[in-house]
């Protein structure tokens, strides 16, 4: 999946094709004009950007020139789809910087299968292809995380029919092994100790592997045991983790420690989670600052809306513009999520036809 932006004054066009690429798989933003369609770039990093070529405020060619002109946007493919088919036209675009051009003739079909392709040839694509390492974090604890990266890593390997690794990284204590009912033995501070060097290899004999084919590196129960995962150790952690999973979730104490910090830059995408409440928007600002010092980009970045709490919360549309970033999953208050902790059967399990598993397992989808 990959995030694409389009950005045209048409919103027949716009609709048309929103509509078939969300249907294959992607993440759609849309803009009606190039400075807002610049805006949201900016913001947002997509993978792939559709721009038309006569629209207010600034043409498809400038808006191509202002891209390329930001080194940190030179990664972004941009396809400029036009009415306009003279090949003076295409010759435009791509000196302004265009990846590529198409005409407004072609088919939807046609032109997301031309995406695809685009895609498959990007560095981000590559680095799917070897697996990809998502982080959880929120700097205000209880909101969720383990929770969700306990319920996505099930959807995944449910759905796929493929090992998911999930890594608990809490210097103690943490809970992802005890919810999915293993017995916690600490397991990736056990095999920092014994062998002190992270590889795929050396991490073997400490996986731990739930019936779904969910398998964990818990985080140590004993006191004596406790202590951050060395920063050092978290950029091997993460190749380890690329080399032998598709997907790998790191789930993040809700504290900026140097540990946490290293999880976060070596990640391919950060989930940002965020409740309906103030301090968790407030805490949600502050990890956004940290992302932007840490130079994560801001395209890697998904803020997720869950509700652990019942009712008075904050809308979806209010956090959203609070945060100034959209949200890629909204996840609603589920009753059965208490019952599904004490029982130690995740909500993707106990309940997969609840409105939060459905909410989970899109945003599953998404990811992968
Ligand atoms: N969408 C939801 N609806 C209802 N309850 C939820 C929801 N999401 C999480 N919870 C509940 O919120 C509580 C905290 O969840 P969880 O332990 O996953 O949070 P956390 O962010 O990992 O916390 P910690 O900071 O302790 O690591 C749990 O009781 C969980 O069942
Ligand atoms: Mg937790």
């Amino acid at each position: 999946m990959a995030t694409i932006l389009i950005i045209d004054d048409d919103p027949d066009v716009v609709r048309l094709i929103e509509f078939a690429l969300r249907r294959a798989g992607h993440r759609v933003l849309t803009a009606k004009d190039g400075e807002t369609g610049l805006a949201i770039t900016q913001a947002e990093h997509p993978d792939l950007v559709i721009a038309d070529v006569m629209m207010p405020k600034l043409n498809g060619y400038e808006y191509c020139r202002r891209v390329r002109a930001q080194e940190d946007l030179a990664d972004i493919l941009i396809l400029v789809f036009s009415a306009r088919f003279q090949p003076i036209d295409r010759q435009t675009a791509m000196e302004a910087g265009a990846t590529d051009y198409m005409p407004k003739t072609v088919e939807p079909s046609e032109l997301v299968a031309h995406v695809e392709e685009l895609l498959s040839t990007s560095p981000a694509a590559a680095k799917v292809k070897a697996g990809q390492v998502v982080a959880l974090f929120s700097l205000r604890g209880g909101v969720g995380v383990t929770s969700l990266a306990v319920n996505l890593s099930l959807a995944v390997a449910l759905t796929r029919r493929q090992p998911v690794a999930l890594v608990d990284m809490a210097p103690l204590a943490g809970h992802a092994a005890l919810m999915l009912d293993l017995r916690p033995t600490g397991g990736l501070h056990k095999a920092l100790a014994s062998d002190g060097l992270i590889t795929a290899e050396t991490l073997k004999p400490y996986w731990q592997i739930h019936d779904s084919n969910v398998q964990v590196l818990s985080s140590p129960m004993s006191p004596g045991e406790a202590g951050e995962v060395p920063p050092a150790a978290v950029q091997p952690l993460a190749d380890s983790l690329r080399q032998t999973f598709s997907l790998a979730l790191l789930d993040l104490p809700s504290t900026l420690s140097s540990s946490t910090a290293a999880a976060l830059t070596a990640a391919d995408r950060v989930l940002l989670l965020v409740t309906p409440d103030v301090a968790s928007l407030q805490s949600a600002a502050i990890a956004l600052q940290a992302l932007n010092t840490l130079e994560v980009d801001t395209g890697r970045i998904w803020p997720v809306l869950n509700t652990p709490g019942g009712v008075g919360g904050l809308s979806p549309e209010a956090v959203s513009k609070a945060l100034r970033r959209s949200l890629v999953a909204t996840i609603p208050y589920e009753p059965g999520m208490l019952s599904a902790l004490n029982a130690r059967r995740p909500l993707m399990l106990s309940s997969p036809k609840s409105a939060a598993a459905h909410a989970i397992a899109r945003l599953a989808a998404q990811l992968m």
